[in-house]
């Protein structure tokens, strides 16, 4: 039975995390000197089990969820990630399974997840130069790793989609080199304007990149054309190259919000849903199911939060800003972007 908010928005997709853990250390989303030895992480029992996540996700798409992405930290540290993506396929009936990665495992994994029935894959790549590749995953980890994942993964057919942080001066001088090696391979490259999510990611607002200024680079090179977007409440803004090179796409939570169409729930790996990116406190599904909760119940706990929510943090993101607000917000690899 289909769900509403107050705004009317529904509820679509679920943002599943299955670990608050990473093993890279983007400046932007897990800073070192926080993310560090002695950094509060879930513990193994904190976090859901398999059989967990799967009736949790049943009761999501009992409410009418069509599309599943799993999140981490870094999803597929979690050994048992195809299983999952086996089990929401053929026992909980999810139309459209996607992963988020930041590729470094992909190479190894790629066909095994293939194989569970996962339909599309998201990498992360924030630049195509190992210095910056390097300084950008906090861990001189080298970008070409990451890239033979994506080719062995688009290799076994799936659809992929890159996801770019941009911050100026530090990987925006890269926008022309990034579209040239994606659109070559048939992959749609995403820009995403660098965000105020969590505490410690020291965000300014000089620091992004304006999707508009991002398409007017973009199009001074290679003409584009607006796409419509694929689906109410798409998160990027879509753009057609004009010369046939495919799609190019543009994030832009902080210069021109998407709440209006929010349709997305998220569930952090110890089982509490967020209503928002942006929000401070979850809801204890877990907590639920560990109680004893059956099916209808926890898809009925699920409805009732969905149809209380109002938030729109992007929208209301300048005055809260300018207003001195400091709320603490739950951070990026906790929650799974
Ligand atoms: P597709 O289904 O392929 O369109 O994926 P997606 O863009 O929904 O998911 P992905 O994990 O690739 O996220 C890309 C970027 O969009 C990340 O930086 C997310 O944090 C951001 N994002 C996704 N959903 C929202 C949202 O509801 N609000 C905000 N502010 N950002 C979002
Ligand atoms: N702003 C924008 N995007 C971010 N991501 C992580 N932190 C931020 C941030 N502060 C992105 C990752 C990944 C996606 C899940 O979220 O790069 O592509
Ligand atoms: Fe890990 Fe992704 Fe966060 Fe980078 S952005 S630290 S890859 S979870
Ligand atoms: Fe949805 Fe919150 Fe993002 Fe707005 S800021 S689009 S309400 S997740």
């Amino acid at each position: 039975m289909p769900v509403t908010d107050p705004f009317n928005r529904t509820l679509h997709d679920l943002r599943l995390s299955v670990t608050d853990r990473c093993n890279f250390r983007c400046p932007y989303c897990m800073p070192k000197e926080v993310f560090g030895p002695s950094y509060p992480f879930l513990r193994k029992a904190e976090l859901m089990t398999l059989p967990e996540l799967t009736r949790i996700a049943r009761a999501f798409v009992s409410l009418g969820v069509a599309k599943i992405r799993l999140t981490g930290g870094e999803p597929l540290l979690r050994p048992d990630v195809p299983d999952l993506v086996r089990a929401l396929k053929r026992e909980v009936g999810a139309p459209d399974i996607a992963l988020t990665t930041n590729g470094w495992l992909l190479e190894k994994m790629a066909a095994g997840l293939r194989e569970a029935g996962l339909d599309r894959l998201n990498v992360s790549v924030d630049s195509l130069d190992e210095a910056t590749a390097g300084r950008l995953n906090g861990q001189g980890f080298s970008v070409a790793r990451v890239l033979r994942g994506i080719d062995a993964a688009a290799a076994l057919g799936f659809p992929i989609k890159i996801n770019c942080v941009l911050q100026r001066g530090v990987n925006d001088g890269e926008i022309p080199a990034l579209c040239e090696y994606f659109r070559g391979r048939g992959h749609t490259l995403r820009f995403i304007e660098f965000m105020d999510v969590g505490n410690t990611n020291h965000w300014a607002v000089g620091q992004v990149v304006p999707a508009r200024e991002v398409v007017e680079r973009i199009n001074a090179r290679w003409p584009l054309e607006p796409v419509g977007p694929a689906y109410r409440g798409e998160v990027a803004a879509r753009y057609r190259y004009g010369d046939g090179g495919g799609e190019v796409g543009i994030i832009s939570s902080v210069t021109e919000p998407f709440c209006r169409d929010c349709h997305r729930a998220r569930l952090s790996a110890d089982g509490k849903l967020f209503t928002c990116l942006f929000a401070s406190l979850g809801w204890d599904v877990l907590g639920c199911l560990r109680d004893g909760a059956d099916d209808a119940q926890l898809a009925a706990y699920v409805a009732r939060v969905w149809s209380g929510r109002l938030d729109r943090y992007s929208d209301e993101r300048s005055e809260l800003l300018a207003s001195g607000d400091a709320r603490a917000k739950i951070e990026m690899s906790y929650i799974g972007g």
